[in-house]
């Protein structure tokens, strides 16, 4: 599996957001982490998907939208017209198999469906959902806020969740968001997780395009051993 990295917008800075989307381009992101959250399903509102298309027109890395929302259902075609490439939703938003036909119909509009996991939610949530998606995302902080602190406690669900993969979607990949840093990143590579959100760590650094090869040097050196 490869090793990618996700620069999460979040830790952008809002009044130059082309300047940064070029940044993150020249710095080496696989992709573009964009999380939208309602305020409801979690206590922050960040950006919607007019912002998301703007994007889309001035970049050709892959989008990889993370929706925090109630209903991310309802949102799903105009996802789609904005640009985005990956849509994850989490797995407790509702009941297991409405969670199941959005995976599915995100995949009939041609766009990777993932699943993701709170801290509170056991690796075992996300079996149901393992046969309908392309990635599943790991929280290691509680969603709706940058900046937060990494969760050690975290990894023994990498873990679990990659050996169940491993058997029943090996090539399903695992994404870890919140936290990631040159600190951070080589434990949870070490234990399985290959797609890794960075947002402080990212954008805030001095120099990002050496920020993210540190941390993809780390990454590789613990999953490929
Ligand atoms: C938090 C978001 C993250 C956040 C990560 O709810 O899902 O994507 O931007 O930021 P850092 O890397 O600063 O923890
Ligand atoms: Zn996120």
């Amino acid at each position: 599996m490869k090793i990618k990295t996700s620069p999460s917008l979040l830790a952008a800075d809002f009044l130059h957001l082309a300047d940064e989307v070029k940044k993150a381009e020249n710095a080496g992101a696989d992709m573009l982490h964009c999380d939208v959250m309602d305020g409801v399903y979690v206590p922050n509102i960040s950006f919607g998907f007019d912002i998301i298309s703007k994007i889309n027109r001035i970049t050709d890395l892959p989008l990889d939208v993370h929706m925090m929302t109630c209903c991310p259902e309802k949102y799903l075609d105009v996802l789609k017209s904005s640009g985005a490439d990956i849509i994850t939703v989490h797995s407790d938003y509702t009941d297991k198999d409405t969670v199941i036909d959005t995976l599915k119909r995100i995949r009939e509009i041609g766009i990777k469906p993932a699943v993701s996991l709170k801290p509170g939610r056991p690796a075992e949530d996300a079996f149901d959902f393992v046969p309908y998606v392309d990635m599943i995302l790991v929280m290691t902080v509680e969603p709706g806020f940058g900046g937060q602190k990494f969760m050690a406690d975290m990894l023994p669900k990498i873990k679990t969740l990659r050996e169940y993969l491993d058997i029943h979607n090996p090539e399903c990949e695992i994404q870890v968001d919140g936290g990631i840093s040159k600190d951070t990143i080589g434990v949870c590579a070490e234990a399985g997780a290959n797609v890794f959100v960075v947002g402080t760590a990212s954008f805030r650094a001095d120099d990002m395009g050496k920020a993210l090869s540190d941390m993809v040097e780390i990454a590789k050196a613990e999953y490929y051993k």
